[in-house]
């Protein structure tokens, strides 16, 4: 059976993969930020997933406007990227998981999330800079991925956009879909963006310490008490971007043993972001009575 071992949460600002282009990980700027991966590349080599379930919402690469579907999954074989104009190197292809994609498009269709399905799927830097940072030796040479991927993306670009609480369900669907999987695999769910910040308009420049610090806190074990603030609420609190903690819902959704904070990191500025560097472990009720 495949299992959840844990979930990763990240920002994914273009900015970051110019950093990793100069070798400034250690810049007084940066190192911050990037020192907030050790524990995420420790305890990746203890957990060594096989897959990477990436929850991200586009920014115009696969997606415009004229077609946006709320939920979209991939069932590819290949994720390319391209240049979307940031000024930063266009990552390399990441393999996919096509028979576990389609079990899990099964699961969610059954499951009432009637997802849009994508045998071509062009991935942006809400997937690239994710993989850049958790897995940074592959990223930098051409030896291959240690995961493939299962790319999820989720609109948080027009409005109206999915609930919290919707997202929260999307994520417990992908993780029971998860458990019925009959191969054997390890996958690490991962949610992308965020936390607080807006990139536009009057408020741009917009982060809110308070707010990012009480979703950090609520979302490990009692992520239903977030569900009662609105997507205007989201946007008021956690400014237009910020609204990308959507993904991180949908991520910590997918966690459906005991779930514990193994480690936080929490940094301000990264561009226009407030970026949070998380991971959680995901016990499931065998470990726990293994334990
Ligand atoms: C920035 C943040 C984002 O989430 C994004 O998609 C692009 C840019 C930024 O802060 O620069
Ligand atoms: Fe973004």
């Amino acid at each position: 059976m495949a299992t959840v071992v844990g979930g990763i949460g990240t920002t994914h600002v273009p900015s970051i993969g110019r950093a990793i282009a100069d070798g400034k990980q250690n810049d007084p700027y940066w190192k911050p930020f990037f020192r907030g991966f050790d524990y995420v590349h420790y305890w990746l080599a203890r957990t060594k997933p096989d897959i990477a379930i990436v929850f991200y919402n586009d920014h115009g690469l696969n997606f415009f406007l004229d077609k946006l579907p709320t939920f979209a999954i991939g069932a590819a074989a290949e994720y390319r990227s391209e240049d979307e104009g940031w000024g930063i190197p266009v990552s390399r292809s990441i393999a996919g998981e096509p028979d576990l994609s389609w079990h899990l498009i099964n699961a969610l269709v059954a499951d009432e999330f009637d997802v849009t399905m994508c045998q071509e799927m062009l991935i942006d830097h809400a997937v690239t800079i994710p993989m850049a940072l958790i897995w940074p030796s592959s990223a930098l040479s051409d030896r291959s991925w240690p995961v493939k991927i299962v790319p999820i993306e989720i609109n948080t670009v027009q409005h109206p956009l999915p609930s919290l609480a919707r997202c929260l369900k999307l994520g417990q669907s992908i993780g029971r879909a998860v458990s019925s999987y009959p191969q054997d695999l390890r996958v690490v769910v991962v949610g992308t963006g965020g936390l607080s910040h807006q990139l536009d308009g009057t408020r741009a420049g917009f982060i809110n310490k308070e707010f990012d610090a009480l979703c950090l806190d609520k979302i490990v074990t009692e992520p239903e008490t977030l569900t009662r603030y609105s997507i205007h609420d989201l946007v008021e609190l956690s400014g237009s971007q910020g609204v990308e903690f959507l993904n991180w819902m949908a991520m910590r959704g997918a966690l459906t043993g005991r779930v514990n904070e193994l480690n936080r990191n929490y940094h301000i500025p990264i561009s226009n972001t407030a970026a949070a560097t998380v991971v959680y472990d995901n016990q499931t009720e065998g470990e726990r009575r293994a334990a």
